[in-house]
C-alpha cells in the first residue's frame, strides 16, 4: 500500500488479500486502515467498492470477458481485481463519472509493478465498457446463465436453486444476497436493559418477535462502541436465536453447545434461560475457541470453553440434558454477510459437508441424556445438508424421534418459520432474515 492510501487503493489491496487466501474482505479491510488517516467518507467507500466488487462479481466479469481476448482466469490476480474495481465503479456506482473510474484505475494500474506494463490495457477494457453494459443471456432461453450474471451468483448455485425455488424466487435469493445487510444486536440482559441501549444507540428499532433485538440504523457501526466492549450487546442475525428457541432451555439443565465458536448460540441459551443454566461449550479450533472465551467473558456468561473434537468428544456419554448442534456448512443461507464465500465453495463441498455433519450428528447424539433433546441447525439452505443429514441419522435407529422444531416457537413465529415438516426454515428472500435451518431429535431409548 502506498504511504497515504486512498478509498481505491485500500479496497485493491483488500481483494488483492482475498484473492491471495489471505483472509476474508472485511477483516482485511479493516486491519488496512486501522492506522490510517482516511476520512470517514473515503472508508465508507473503500468498504463499499471492496464488498460491492466481490458481491457483483458474476456480472463485473461478464462484462470485462466481452472485451478481453483471454478468460480473466488467466490474467495475473493482481490486474483481475483491479479490472473488477474498475468495472465495479463503472457498471454499478452511479456516483462516480465514467472518465473518473477508468482514470484512477489505469493510475493505480501504472503505479504498482505487477500491473504496470498491463495499463493501456485497463484504459482500453474499462473505455469499452464504459460505452454500456452488455445484454445478459436471455431470461427465457438461458435462466441459469441470465441469473448467473444478473444475481452475480455461480452458475452451480444458480442451477440449485432454479430447480428448488424456481425463477422469481431465485431471482429475489440473489438480489438480497447482493444487498448489503442490515445490523441486529440482541442486548444481553446480564449486562444492560432496552432503555440503558436506546439511550447509547437512537434510532435503533425493536424486532417484531425477537425480544431484545433490534435493528440499527444503516451505517451505525456498534462494535467500536462501548456497549458492544462492555457486554451490552452481541451483534447476531434474528434467526441464529431460532435453534437456541427450538430447544426452549432451563435453568437447572446442563446443556453442550458442541461446535460452539465464537459463542452466538451460546449467548442466545442463556439469555433465554438466564444465569442458572449451565453450559460446556466445545470447539475444535483453539483459534475461535479463544474467540469464544473473550465473548463468554465480555458477556458474562457462565459457560466454560472447552477446546476439543466432538468426534472424540470428552465426556462421558449420556450426561447432558440438552445439546445444540450448530454445524459447520456451506453458509449459503447467510452470502449477504459472507460476500466471497459463494465463489469460494465448490458443488463437492455440499457433499463433503454433509458426511461431516452426519459424523458430528451421530457423535453429538451419544452424549444425550435419555428423554433429552438434540438440536441440530445450519445456516445453509441446502437440503443434502439440512434434513438431508437428519433423514440419514434417523434412518433405521429408534433410540431417537423427532420432534417438530417449530413447535416451541410461538403462534407468529411458527407461521413465519415453521415449515411443511415441523422443522424451522428461515429463507432469507422469505423471512428477511439470514437462513437458517432447526431440526429437533429426542432421545427415547
Ligand atoms: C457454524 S460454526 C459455529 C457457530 C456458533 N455456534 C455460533 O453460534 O456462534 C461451526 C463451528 O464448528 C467447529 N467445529 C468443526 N468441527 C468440529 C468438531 N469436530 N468438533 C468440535 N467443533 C467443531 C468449527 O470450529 C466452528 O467454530
Amino acid at each position: 500500500m502506498t504511504a497515504r492510501p486512498d478509498a481505491r487503493s485500500a479496497a485493491w489491496e483488500a481483494l488483492r488479500g482475498v484473492a491471495a487466501g489471505k483472509g476474508d474482505a472485511e477483516p482485511l479491510l479493516r486491519k488496512l486502515l486501522a492506522g490510517s488517516d482516511l476520512p470517514p467518507v473515503e472508508r465508507r467507500l473503500a468498504f463499499e467498492l471492496t464488498l460491492g466488487t466481490l458481491r457483483k462479481r458474476g456480472c463485473l466479469d461478464y462484462g470485462l470477458e466481452r472485451y478481453l481476448t483471454r478468460p480473466l482466469r488467466e490474467l495475473h490476480p493482481d490486474l483481475r481485481e483491479l479490472l473488477r474495481l474498475g468495472a465495479y465503479q463503472l457498471l454499478e456506482l452511479d456516483r462516480v463519472p465514467a472518465y473518473a473510474a477508468v482514470d484512477r484505475t489505469v493510475e493505480l494500474a501504472r503505479n504498482f509493478s505487477t500491473t504496470r506494463k498491463a495499463a493501456g490495457l485497463v484504459n482500453a477494457i474499462l473505455r469499452r465498457l464504459s460505452e454500456g453494459r452488455p445484454e445478459p443471456p436471455d431470461r427465457e432461453a438461458d435462466p441459469v446463465g441470465h441469473l448467473t450474471v444478473t444475481g452475480s451468483h455461480p452458475r452451480w448455485l444458480v442451477k440449485r436453486w432454479l430447480e428448488r425455488y424456481g425463477f422469481d424466487e431465485t431471482a429475489r435469493l440473489c438480489a438480497v444476497d447482493n444487498e448489503p445487510p442490515e445490523t441486529f444486536v440482541f442486548l444481553n440482559p446480564f449486562r444492560a436493559t432496552g432503555e440503558d441501549f436506546l439511550k447509547i444507540v437512537p434510532g435503533a428499532e425493536a424486532v417484531e418477535g425477537f425480544p431484545g433485538c433490534y435493528r440499527l440504523a444503516r451505517g451505525a457501526d456498534l462494535t467500536s462502541r462501548w456497549a458492544y466492549a462492555q457486554g451490552k450487546v452481541y451483534a447476531a442475525d434474528p434467526a441464529t436465536a431460532l435453534a437456541a428457541m427450538a430447544l426452549d432451555p432451563r435453568p437447572g439443565e446442563i446443556i453442550l453447545d458442541a461446535c460452539s465458536a465464537p459463542g452466538g448460540k451460546l449467548f442466545h441459551l442463556h439469555r433465554l434461560a438466564g444465569l442458572g443454566l449451565k453450559t460446556v461449550a466445545l470447539d475444535i479450533s483453539p483459534r475461535r475457541c479463544a474467540v469464544l472465551a473473550e465473548n463468554i467473558n465480555r458477556l458474562g456468561l457462565p459457560a466454560a470453553a472447552v477446546v476439543g473434537n466432538l468426534k472424540l468428544p470428552p465426556f462421558a456419554g449420556r450426561s447432558f440434558d440438552k445439546i445444540l448442534l450448530d454445524a459447520p456448512c456451506s453458509n449459503t443461507g447467510e452470502l449477504r454477510r459472507r460476500v466471497e464465500a459463494r465463489w469460494r465453495r465448490r458443488p463437492e463441498d455440499i457433499k463433503a459437508l454433509a458426511r461431516l455433519q452426519l459424523d458430528l450428528l451421530t457423535s453429538a447424539s451419544r452424549l444425550v441424556k435419555s428423554g433429552g433433546l438434540l438440536a441440530y441447525s445450519t445456516c445453509s439452505l441446502e437440503p443434502e445438508e439440512n434434513e438431508g443429514v437428519v433423514g440419514r441419522f434417523l434412518g433405521g435407529r429408534g433410540d431417537f424421534r423427532r420432534v417438530p422444531a417449530a413447535a416451541g416457537l410461538d403462534d407468529d413465529l411458527r407461521g413465519r418459520f415453521g415449515d411443511a415438516g415441523g422443522d424451522i426454515r428461515a429463507l432469507p428472500h422469505r423471512t428477511g432474515t439470514d437462513g437458517a435451518f432447526v431440526a429437533l431429535v429426542r432421545r427415547v431409548r
